[in-house]
């Protein structure tokens, strides 16, 4: 039978094969930071909820959610707006009075001092300390002995990030957080499709949280969620999530039993926010979701091949190394200079872009440094010399689906054509 989408369907495979080339092309060349991960079928998607009109949150993203969880081997997964209200849902349902146990204003978290900005911006908005410590040099991700360390009387959680999508080490967070009693929250923005221990990242706390912005290994334009394996976390979750709703739950009739005197539509039965996802965003992660495999073993292979090209210039370039047991999905490739080298971020920065090679900083650096720390009530666990470093001397380029063969090595012909006219050797 010919759907009534079939039409716009085909008029947009071929808008599509006619302007969506984001292949390397060795005649103009151009290596951006990311290229879309999304495609006609993605697009087709969306358009067909803006044709039905069942835009606003609905079977879509309930069936994304269901999707998503699945996969990975959650009970439950709540689809928000972004990673970053991911991460304000994860830390709000936690701290809200409804959760047993809860956050209490003034309690400390711990996170890393290499982290996103909105990794510590809802520990602040929650009333929460975030006390910043440094990271393992080897892997970039927080160092397990001074997560330790830095444990006072008031610390009550661990809020991690696998940086760039390298697990962190789960064994030691894991042992920590049991010994000592403290909530373990997954930021894995950057790390989907990452594993330990063949485990997804994620999986080894109270709530993992993960982005879909337009950047990430897969997309929903803007998008993220909260993943967890406590239905009450979820159903609480789900409630602040929108305006402190019981429209979403799971056990709705139970919420309306309770409170037979109010108008069950308009039930409220705790405070929130409004963090829905669309319609169409659903749509396109359930379309995106099985393409994730295949771009997470692109990253990896382009990954090891950077590894291998570019350890002759070990002498000056320091690399993030795949943790023990790990399984690194690669969100971009980090790289340090060395502080004996003779030149600059700067300097190796310049020579990229001139040959239209786009580079970032690691992350934003050092989190503890930027100016938003002065407004904030917030402790710093030692002098962080690692996530300086790494502030001052490190940055990525592009380590993405769309890389090929060609991409990758247009990048380190650069690089080597840099350190040969400082006459780098190799080593
Ligand atoms: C570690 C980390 N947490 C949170 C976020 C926020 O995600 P979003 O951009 O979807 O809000 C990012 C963004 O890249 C991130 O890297």
């Amino acid at each position: 039978m010919v759907s009534p989408f079939d039409e716009v369907r085909e008029s947009v495979r071929r808008y599509c094969e006619a302007n969506h080339d984001f292949s390397f092309d060795p005649e103009q060349p151009i290596v951006r930071l990311h290229e879309p991960t999304f495609g006609a079928d993605e697009i087709s998607a969306a358009l067909e909820c803006m044709l039905t009109t069942q835009v606003t949150m609905g079977p879509k993203v309930k069936g994304f959610e269901r999707e998503f969880a699945g996969h990975f081997g959650w009970s439950d997964g709540i689809m928000v707006n972004s990673g970053s209200s991911a991460n304000l849902l994860a830390l709000a349902t936690l701290s809200n009075p409804a959760f047993a146990d809860r956050l209490k204003r003034g309690d400390e978290v711990i996170v890393p001092a290499l982290s996103w900005s909105t990794t510590v911006w809802p520990v602040v908005q929650m009333g929460l300390i975030p006390v910043m410590v440094d990271l393992d040099p080897a892997t970039l991700n927080i160092d397990p002995a001074q997560i330790e360390s830095a444990i006072g009387p008031r610390t009550r959680a661990v809020m991690i990030v696998p940086v760039y999508g390298n697990p962190c080490d789960m064994d030691a967070i894991t042992d920590i957080c049991e010994r000592h009693g403290l909530i373990l929250i997954e930021d894995c923005c950057e790390a989907l499709g990452a594993t330990y221990d063949q485990r997804p990242v994620g999986q080894f706390g109270a709530v993992g949280t993960f982005s879909f912005y337009y950047s990430h290994h897969m997309t929903t334009l803007e998008g993220g969620i909260c993943v967890t394996n406590d239905p009450e976390f979820a159903e609480l979750g789900r409630i602040l999530r929108a305006h402190g709703w019981i429209r979403e739950t799971e056990n709705r009739q139970s919420w309306i039993d309770k409170y037979p005197d109010i108008d069950p539509r308009f039930l409220f039965v705790n405070t929130g926010f409004n963090l829905r996802a669309t319609e169409l965003q659903g749509a396109m992660g359930s379309v995106q979701l099985p393409k994730l495999a295949g771009f997470v073993e692109t990253r990896r292979s382009n990954a090891a091949w950077f590894r291998r090209e570019l350890d002759k210039f070990e002498r000056v370039l320091e690399f993030q190394d795949e943790t023990p047991k790990g399984h690194h999905s690669w969100f971009g490739f980090p790289i340090r200079i060395r502080p004996n080298a003779d030149f600059t971020v700067a300097d190796i920065c310049t020579h990229l872009n001139r040959a239209n090679i786009e580079t970032r900083p690691i992350i934003a650096g050092n989190i503890a440094r930027q100016p938003a720390m002065k407004t904030i009530e917030h402790r710093v666990y030692g002098d962080l010399p690692h996530a300086d470093h790494v502030m001052r001397n490190g940055f990525a380029f592009g380590n993405h689906q769309a890389i090929d063969e060609a991409a990758r090595a247009y990048i380190v012909d650069h690089i080597s054509s840099f350190m040969a006219e400082r006459q780098i050797g190799a080593a």
